[in-house]
């Protein structure tokens, strides 16, 4: 099969989405152009759907098996790998040597329910209680992976509360506790669960959060004494459900809604908080602030959709979900403000021109007010379900202001992380004074040259443009999630 064929066939399995069908240690021989900054010491590792058996019936972007990418970064040396997810379900089709499951876009398997659609493993990496530990968006099993070499090692949680329980990407570490905040959600009441896990893995806080159905939340957000969990309404359409039917409506009469809870909370501490109709992916920062009044207002800033209007200006909700599955999505950069005095939400927009999405903040700086937030640039898409990740954008919240950089439409980005510069010996944390002092790293397929490269950028200056590039003989396909940790906390363990 020539390339256009295949290129005309599924885009997100053509070109920078094609999966690679090996898994290699590269070490040396790596063309590097700039110079590796000497105190660029850590791991970045990027996770995404890589494909290993062909599956008959409709692929999605979504469907493809998990892989790891990672960059070591040590005193100016890199090294990179890539290594799939070993989950139970791509064992199973190893072991038959063909695929077993189809994708989201056909029928679920009924004869599984343990996995009725395959636990890809795919959506987010995060480093947690001395692993990498990997996350699927739709929940499931957590599967634990070694930061060295990428080996899966087992499962997240022994603890039989958490047998079944399906885990959702995510998830969200506390870099200075160590503690995992967890979410898992849904087709039966409550619909959803919250949880902590301590820094050794520990369960410490596990209760239900009752929701009026069956949603569909894709992120939270932590701030040191609270977890802020999503009920978004884009969700099934229940008369569609009730005669056996999947359609998803986006109810523009339904209010989102915000469920704010004590980080260790009991059931009955959960306070909702009702937002204007939208929905949004991923969750840039969340903080507490004093409120002027005694009281504490807790702060999430986000990417949501941004709803389609008609020529009166008119919310055309019913768009959402042709867009949604043909990956089309326009977002913009949001702030809402839950007051636990009042129990009311305001909400502004910070940014409603520029397209973005996957923000990024200094990890160090989670749940405490930050000034930065750096997006990966949404190109518009060239075809149906092929987003273009074109560049990348650096929010300064304080000034109002942005930075963009981008190099033209054929170069494909991932989700870049922000790294903190290496402290001096002495220093006691892992983190210089300025939350915008380090690098950004992520990879970028150059789709003129045909070469996936590792960029390392100046994360106050972004505009600038690449500190280095580091030219892999591999390529490295588009991907989801991405998580740097620091030489400091491999050592740490959390
Ligand atoms: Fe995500």
């Amino acid at each position: 099969m020539g390339h256009d064929a295949l290129h005309d066939e599924v885009p997100t399995l053509s070109g920078a989405f094609a999966p690679v069908d090996r898994e290699c240690v590269i070490t040396d021989a790596l063309d590097i152009e700039g110079e590796v900054p000497a105190d660029l010491n850590g791991l970045y590792v990027r996770t995404g759907p890589n494909r290993r058996f062909a599956a008959p019936g409709r692929y999605h972007w979504f469907d493809g098996d998990g892989m790891l990418h990672a960059v070591r970064f040590e005193r100016g040396r890199v090294e990179y790998r890539n290594r799939w997810v070993m989950t139970d379900g791509l064992q199973e089709e190893l072991a038959a040597g063909q695929a077993l499951w189809q994708g989201i876009k056909d029928p679920p398997r009924k004869d599984r329910p343990d996995n009725p659609v395959k636990n890809t493993s795919n959506t987010d990496v995060k480093y947690f209680a001395g692993s990498l530990i990997s996350m699927w968006y739709l929940g499931g099993d957590v599967y634990r992976c070694d930061p060295d070499s990428l080996a899966t090692l087992g499962k997240l949680s022994t603890d039989p509360r958490l047998f079944g329980v399906p885990i959702s990407a995510h998830s969200r570490v506390d870099e200075r506790t160590g503690e995992l905040m967890f979410f898992a959600y849904g087709k039966t009441a409550p619909y959803m669960h919250y949880g902590v896990l301590d820094r050794f893995g520990v369960l410490k806080n596990f209760i239900p959060v009752a929701l009026p159905g069956s949603r569909l939340p894709h992120d939270m957000a932590i701030t040191p004494n609270y977890s802020v969990l999503h009920d978004l309404p884009l969700f099934q359409d229940a008369d569609a459900l009730a005669a056996g039917r999947h359609k998803l409506k986006f109810h523009g009469n339904t209010p989102a809604r915000f469920a704010v809870v004590p980080r260790h909370g009991r059931v009955d501490q959960i306070r909702w908080f009702e937002a204007s109709p939208t929905y949004l992916y991923h969750v840039s920062n969340a903080w507490e602030e004093d409120d002027g009044q005694g009281g504490i207002e807790i702060v999430m800033t986000g990417t949501p959709f941004r709803i389609p209007r008609d020529a009166q200006g008119g919310l055309m909700y019913d768009e959402v979900p042709r867009l949604t599955a043909q990956l089309a999505h326009d977002f913009y950069f949001h702030e809402w403000r839950f007051n636990l005095r009042t129990g009311r939400t305001r909400e502004r927009v910070i940014d409603d021109v520029i397209n973005s999405e996957f923000p990024v903040i200094n990890s160090w700086m989670q749940g405490f007010q930050t000034r930065y937030s750096w997006h990966t640039l949404m190109g518009p898409a060239l075809r149906a379900e092929e987003p273009r990740f074109c560049g990348v954008v650096k929010y300064d919240l304080l000034r109002g202001s942005c930075q963009t950089y981008h190099e033209g439409p054929n170069m494909w980005w991932s989700e870049a992380r922000f790294a903190a510069k290496e402290a001096p010996q002495d220093a006691p944390k892992d983190l210089s004074s300025a939350e915008d002092d380090g690098y950004l790293v992520g990879f970028v397929w150059d789709g003129d040259a045909h070469k996936s490269k590792v960029v390392v950028m100046d994360a106050a200056n972004i505009a600038a443009g690449p500190l280095c590039r580091i030219t892999l003989p591999v390529r490295v396909p588009n991907g989801f999630h991405a998580t740097w940790v620091s030489d400091a906390r491999l050592k740490r363990g959390y």
